[in-house]
């Protein structure tokens, strides 16, 4: 027997009633991918509150590496709850906080001392090495690429190139971001070594405080680097004075196939923002980079009330201890190699879909209309999105024209979860493209 079961409808008859209160009380822009609401998450599984069980391929968009309450987490959390729930680090500090700094400090990349200051979102995070970026090199620009995604704050969300919804008329939007374009083998024939022209030609490169890129691009749609890019980032990062930010948000901590996505390629950035599976779902971010960097800046000059939250600090030390106890990084390449099989055999069965991508655990298909053109295909990939949805099997949208399903799928699923998740997918293309 699988680990899906479907008893109701979907939305189930307690989702609806749910359903009608949001639609009262809840603030109607704030979306959810889902129509049924949850119960228990363990795992892979999502159970909602009529019964129906779903293996869940999007993590909390990301959150769940290691997967939904586990053990040691939700012990820890207690424990913690039972003791201090807040004290504010930057009024009464505490262990847990200086502990899980550590234990990334030690994990991340770069043969230099290393410290970690806390925060509460990915934008956040975000925000915070941008701010840190300003203040270390007294520069005003911020450089980001094409089909970015850093968050929704000003600042981010200046930084993040979909307009909509993200940005939609929610401007005058921050000054001195500017966007470069990011090589993509179907969209336009950049090459590595034409990026600092580019910089050259677009911007002041005395002016930039940091150069801000994901590893591997979430939201728009798990898009891979070229071989050389990021080394080539580095260079001229270096060559020009800027610092090299990595928005490891959703693309750090495991999925990859490393701890760091920046593994990969061998590039020991200056800063890394950390985010979402960092606490295995509480809310916490973190900055990690360069000790040389903090130092400079004046005391109290970054910080946050909530940011590094006991609890979240407690959860963050676990999801780390049970990356390495489990050997969730090789889990992420077994399963990748999975995917990528199943992928690639869908892609000969399926004219729709375009191209299926990926490192590790991360992988993508992208639905095209036409293999001439590239021209997306958002319709399909929504439709399928709901298909699969119905047969019990939760995924994730992304790419800038919506035609991309990316797998956020907690590290500890079992291979005969994700078989048969894999299956329902191949059945709703199947049902969809027919
Ligand atoms: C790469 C990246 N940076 C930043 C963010 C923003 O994170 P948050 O939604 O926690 O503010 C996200 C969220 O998806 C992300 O993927």
């Amino acid at each position: 027997m699988g680990s899906i079961l479907i008893k109701t409808e979907i939305p189930g008859p307690k989702s609806r009633i749910i359903q009608e209160k949001r639609a009262k009380y809840v603030a109607s822009p704030m979306g959810s991918l889902a129509s049924f609401y949850a119960k228990e998450g363990h795992g892979a599984v999502i159970e909602d509150v009529d019964g129906n069980k779903f293996i869940d391929f999007t993590g909390g968009w990301g959150c769940l590496a290691v997967g939904h309450t586990p053990e040691k987490v939700v012990n820890a959390v207690k424990d913690q709850a039972e003791k201090y729930l807040h004290t504010d680090f930057t009024a009464v500090p505490y262990e847990p906080f200086v502990d899980l700094a550590k234990m990334i400090a030690e994990r991340a990349p770069g043969d230099f001392e290393k410290q970690v200051g806390f925060f509460n979102s990915g934008a956040e995070a975000v925000e915070n090495a941008v701010k840190i970026a300003k203040g270390v090199t007294k520069r005003k620009g911020i450089v980001v690429f094409d089909y970015a995604f850093h968050g929704r704050t000003l600042l981010t969300m200046t930084m993040t190139h979909r307009a909509m919804p993200y940005k939609y008329i929610y401007g005058p939007f921050a000054s001195e971001v500017y966007r470069l374009p990011f090589p993509n083998s179907h969209l336009n024939k950049l090459k590595v070594s034409d990026f600092e022209q580019i910089l050259e030609d677009r911007v002041c490169p005395e002016n930039i405080a940091a150069v801000v890129i994901e590893p591997i691009q979430g939201e728009g749609g798990f898009n891979i680097p070229p071989k050389g890019f990021l080394e080539e980032i580095r260079r001229v990062t270096k060559k020009y004075g800027i610092m090299f930010v990595a928005d490891e948000v959703q693309s750090g901590y495991g999925r990859s196939g490393k701890f760091f996505a920046v593994e990969n390629w061998n590039v020991a950035p200056d800063l890394i923002s950390l985010g979402k599976s960092i606490a295995a779902g509480l809310p916490l971010s973190a900055v990690v980079g360069n000790k040389k960097y903090f130092d400079s800046l004046p005391n109290s000059s970054i910080g946050s009330t909530f940011g590094g939250n006991p609890l979240a600090c407690r959860a963050g030390i676990e999801v780390i201890n049970i990356i390495e106890e489990e050997h969730l990084l090789d889990r992420a390449v077994h399963l990748g190699d999975i995917i990528k099989k199943k992928f690639n055999e869908m892609k000969g069965k399926y004219p729709a879909i375009g191209e299926t991508r990926g490192i590790g655990a991360l992988r993508a298909i992208e639905f095209i209309k036409d293999r001439d053109t590239w021209e997306p295909d958002s319709d399909t990939a929504k439709a399928v999105i709901q298909e699969a949805m119905k047969n019990g099997l939760i995924l994730a949208g992304a790419g800038i024209r919506g035609n991309v399903i990316r797998f956020l799928i907690p590290l500890v699923i079992t291979d005969e979860q994700l078989n048969e998740g894999l299956d329902v997918l191949d059945r709703a293309i199947e049902t969809v493209t027919k």
